[in-house]
């Protein structure tokens, strides 16, 4: 049966992977798509979600909420300089298209009030709107049936700074509120993870974009600015954060190791703004996250290729694919 699942993201580059995912796969029923701010401006990153959609022929089908414009006390921090606009200059005549006129955090709140245990969050940007759900209903975090989460290092090096990884940097208030609320929670995390398992080299992209059809072409193009970006940091190839939690959630059979860790975000340091301190069950603490340690990345690759092999209609035109 298809997972039910509302995917709360700050669309570019990976974010777009993880709804085409959201969409094409059958075992996945994406309810909402909520946004969030983070890589790139609010309103590119709710262009890009809108234009993601259209490419799988689902403009229309998934609501689109718009959420938190800026992290819960800090200014916002872009990722212009790692994605671009996020889309690969890709864009679409977005007239007569409407996003919902209900804030994600409100949304957040209803659905998961209208099915108490049964829907699913996979969180690829900053947490802010989770944080702001908890903070406005305590009890949001019993109604959510899991939360996964992208973020963070294994005790291992940061992107944005030597200690923390992007999502947690730009809003270290909402981790932090977010992992002391109770939730059930699975974390992706940057390092070693996704620079281990998650990386496509350019031979790679270069076979998933060799796919004649829309999906595979969009993937490409919004990946290239991402992929000089990494090569520029040594990192040799495409990262896929995003798509692989929502990859863990709806194949778990991708997962060859993980374990109960207490997660705790720093939010006070400057140095270590957002750093995630993940004690791994040896220091008395008790568990509140379960963290990814090792992913099938064969296995991945192969299903991110497989998918981005569907054939689609798309529901308007992109304009420059
Ligand atoms: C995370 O930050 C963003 O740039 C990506 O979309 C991903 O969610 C990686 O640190
Ligand atoms: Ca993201």
């Amino acid at each position: 049966m298809a997972i039910p699942f509302i995917l709360d993201t700050d669309t570019a580059q990976d974010d777009c992977v993880a709804i085409l995912l959201g969409v094409l796969d059958e075992l996945a029923d994406l309810r909402a798509v909520t946004m969030v701010a983070g890589n790139v401006g609010f309103d590119q990153q709710t262009n890009n979600a809108l234009m993601t959609l259209s490419v799988a022929g689902a403009l229309g089908e998934v609501p689109v909420f718009l959420g938190c414009r800026r992290p819960m006390v800090r200014e916002w921090v872009s990722a212009e300089n790692v994605h671009g606009d996020g889309a690969g200059g890709l864009s679409m005549d977005i007239t007569g298209v409407s996003t919902e006129s209900e804030h994600a955090v409100d949304a957040l709140l209803r659905l998961t009030h209208e099915e108490p245990g049964e829907l699913n969050i996979v969180a690829i940007g900053p947490l802010t709107n989770i944080a702001m759900a908890v903070v406005k209903d305590p009890d949001f975090p019993a109604r959510v049936k899991h939360l996964y989460i992208m973020g963070g290092s294994n005790n291992a090096r940061g992107n944005i700074t030597a200690a923390a990884e992007f999502n947690f940097y730009v809003d270290p208030d909402a981790a932090k509120i977010v992992f002391d609320a109770g939730f059930d929670i699975t974390v992706v995390p940057w390092e070693p993870l996704t620079v281990r398992d998650a990386i496509f080299s350019r031979a790679q992209m270069a076979e998933i974009g060799a796919q004649e059809n829309p999906v595979a072409q969009f993937f490409q193009r919004v990946c290239e600015t991402t992929l000089e970006f990494d090569e520029s940091v040594g990192i040799p190839g495409s990262s896929h954060p995003d798509s692989l939690t929502v990859a863990v959630m709806l194949h778990p059979e991708l997962v060859v190791k993980s374990a109960a860790y207490r997660v705790d975000i720093e939010a006070d340091s400057e140095l270590t703004r957002g750093y995630s301190a993940m004690s791994w069950g040896i220091h008395g603490l008790k568990p509140n996250a379960r963290v990814i340690e090792d992913v099938d990345a064969a296995g991945f690759f192969s299903y991110i290729k497989s998918m981005m092999a569907t054939k689609t209609a798309p529901s308007r035109a992109i304009i420059g694919l």
